[in-house]
């Protein structure tokens, strides 16, 4: 490794922004000479810029401003500017976060040109490659060379696969160490009044193409969301993928349904600490209600984040069943069946990742126990 190693950062969506603040902090933390590349593929300033901000992340070293597109224009795209990046900086060590396509290209690029790299939220599966996000997630994992995971089942996935366990490193959850780092600014009441919601209210957000991408589905979903709406308030901070389909569908703001822009971090997780329930398909918004005690009720036949049921709040439904799932989960409130939350989640997720990565920086051949990490 040569002296003074850099290490870039491929972010290029929402919540990429997320689970990186913490591994960028702690990275600068012990000195290593690091770069944010912004791909461009989430642009809109709800969407990018206000997680730059609320989250403390320098500006980017360069925006490739990939923009919207099909999976194969996006993605090829990305792979041309990144090789292109890649070529000029000479990173020693890529970071790449979760399963958009950002991550994808990243990882392609760098499996081609010999850069070697690490996948922070290593090893989740849904069994579903249906989803986009599954088919990213597989190629990551198998080209990484260093490989952070979030929870113990993603370790035994990785081991199906045939990933080597001396490459993966179980650290814990940096969208979560995100979180911990903005809880003391997490306060419902101004957006709730901002919003003229009542006390009592619940968030949905949602976004999955299953759910929104067809008018059959969107219409589905949302007269499910009415059908909770009936029980108590529902805002609905609208992600731009489904704003046409739904609105078409029906979901128009009102005062039962409050449809609004994406809410910046703090905003959207301030309403969701004070919201009685939350209905979604996200993946990190299962996480974070998880942490925060907050009844979550997940659209969707499956979950890569199966931690978030047996460890958490969370549970699936179907859209039909959702409003009678709604009125149980308003009554019976938050129930964790292990009674545990998630080992690791402890919001030092992002300095046991800094330490991995700067000691194999130095070609340290630290042994996981001695990093303060697990690997199984
Ligand atoms: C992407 C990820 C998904 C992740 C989500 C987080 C892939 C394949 N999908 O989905 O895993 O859960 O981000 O939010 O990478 N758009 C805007 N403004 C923006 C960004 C997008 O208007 O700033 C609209 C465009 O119409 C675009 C559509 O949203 O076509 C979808 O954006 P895209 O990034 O392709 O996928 P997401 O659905 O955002
Ligand atoms: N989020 C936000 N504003 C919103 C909706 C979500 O700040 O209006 C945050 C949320 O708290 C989480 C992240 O965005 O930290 C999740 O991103 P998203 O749901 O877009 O992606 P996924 O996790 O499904 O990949």
């Amino acid at each position: 490794m040569r002296e003074n190693p850099l290490v870039l950062h491929v972010l290029g969506a929402r919540p990429n922004f997320v689970k990186a603040a913490p591994v960028v902090r702690a990275l600068g933390e012990l000195g290593v000479r690091q770069g944010i590349i912004h791909t461009g593929q989430h642009y809109d300033t709800l969407m990018s810029d206000v997680f730059f901000a609320d989250l403390g992340l320098p500006d980017p070293v360069a925006n490739l401003g990939v923009g919207s597109g099909s999976h194969a224009k996006q993605t090829a795209t990305l792979l041309v500017g990144l090789e292109e990046t890649f070529q000029e900086h000479h990173p020693d060590l890529v970071v790449v976060y979760g399963d958009v396509n950002s991550t994808l290209a990243a990882i392609l690029v760098c499996a081609k040109l010999g850069i070697r790299t690490a996948h922070v939220e290593a090893g989740l599966r849904s069994f579903d490659r249906s989803m986009p996000e599954e088919v990213n997630r597989i190629v990551t994992d198998a080209l990484s060379d260093l490989l952070f995971a979030t929870s113990p089942d993603a370790l035994s996935h990785l081991a199906a696969e045939g990933v080597p366990a001396s490459k993966v490193h179980l650290v814990g959850n940096p969208m979560i160490d995100s979180l911990f780092s903005a809880l003391p600014s997490l306060d419902p009441a101004p957006v709730v009044a901002r919003l003229g919601l009542p006390e009592r209210y619940a968030v949905a957000t949602l976004h999955r193409p299953a759910n929104v991408d067809t008018p059959e589905a969107a219409r589905e979903l949302v007269s499910a969301v009415l059908g909770v709406a009936a029980h108590l308030p529902v805002v609905v901070p609208v992600h731009p993928r489904g704003r046409t389909r739904l609105a078409e569908a029906g979901l128009v703001d009102g005062p039962s349904v409050r449809v609004v822009d994406p809410l910046g971090y703090v905003d959207f997780l301030s309403l969701v600490r004070g919201a009685a329930l939350v209905v979604t398909d996200s993946g990190g918004v299962q996480e974070e209600t998880t942490m925060l005690g907050v009844p979550c009720l997940t659209v969707r036949p499956n979950t890569e984040r199966p931690i978030t049921i047996t460890h958490g709040t969370n549970r699936l439904v179907t859209p039909a069943l959702l409003p009678a799932a709604a009125e149980k989960a308003l009554a019976d409130g938050a129930v964790t069946p292990s009674g545990e939350l998630p080992p690791l989640w402890d919001g030092a997720a992002g300095p046991r990742i800094a330490r991995v990565i700067s000691a194999w920086l130095k070609g340290d051949n630290l042994s996981p126990a001695a990093q303060g990490t697990r690997s199984e």
